[in-house]
């Protein structure tokens, strides 16, 4: 279960007083510096779903374009399935080693709910009533006019939510890692995903025995960043 601080913390942070968030910020400092990949899984450690559901929960808080939340988590936690997953993805022992394996799907066709984030956008005063079929018809059209960046941003959109997902599950104490190494094709083939629903991510989340390996080195931050110029 996820603590009772934690969503005490994030409903204060909804009220938007200042030392509160001081405190949310400390929280996601302390969980971006500290967070590595699980380099192992207990193979017996198990996740209540409530929890993963609860990961989710957070991590559809990111941001995407025009709010259109183009993303899917489907979450494998059936051992034979997990094993299935752990085919198409190069036989990674840690995707049937981890509790659950979580394949996050970018979806292509996030325009078609237009409608119904046009009227949160008018209820909450975002957009005016007068705007509404405007901001449906942007929606509808954008994928295409301009397919590419539409897509682009899509999985742009869906990759800060599995970003989220991780973060959460780290920070509730769990064992993660993001794996990139599957066929896409063979994980839609064998979980009878549409093609609309792309496979960008699999999460593997578990119980990992303490890390004994140091964390791995990044590029020093003036190489990786600049001012006005690259
Ligand atoms: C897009 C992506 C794909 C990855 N694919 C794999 C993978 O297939 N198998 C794996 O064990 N780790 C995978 N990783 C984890 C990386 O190896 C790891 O993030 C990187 O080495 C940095 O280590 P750290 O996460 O502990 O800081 C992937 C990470 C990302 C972001």
């Amino acid at each position: 279960m996820i603590a009772q601080t934690d969503l005490f913390v994030s409903r204060r942070h909804a009220n938007r007083v200042k030392n509160e968030q001081e405190l949310i910020f400390v929280g996601t400092t302390s969980t971006l510096q500290n967070r590595i990949s699980a380099s192992a899984f207990d193979p017996e450690g198990r996740i209540a779903r409530e929890d993963l559901l609860a990961f989710v929960e957070l991590a559809v808080k990111a941001p995407s374009g025009f709010n259109l939340q183009p993303w899917h988590f489907l979450i494998i936690d059936d051992k034979d399935k997990k094993e299935a997953l752990r085919t198409a993805a190069f036989g990674q022992q840690k995707i049937t080693d981890a509790a659950a394996s979580v394949i996050v799907l970018a979806n292509l066709q996030a325009y078609e709910r237009a409608e119904q984030i046009a009227d949160d956008l008018v209820t909450k005063q975002y957009t005016p009533e007068a705007y509404k079929e405007k901001v449906i018809s942007s929606i509808r059209s954008y994928h295409v006019n301009s397919p590419d960046k539409y897509k682009e941003e899509v999985i742009i959109a869906a990759s800060s939510a599995a970003y989220g997902f991780q973060l959460a599950a780290f920070e509730h104490g769990y064992g993660v890692t993001p794996i990139g190494g599957f066929d896409p094709a063979a994980v839609s083939e064998t979980f009878g995903i549409p093609a609309h629903l792309k496979p960008i991510l699999i999460i593997a989340v578990g119980l990992s025995p303490v890390e004994t390996k140091q964390r791995k080195f990044r590029f020093p931050v003036e190489e990786v960043s600049s001012f006005n110029a690259i």
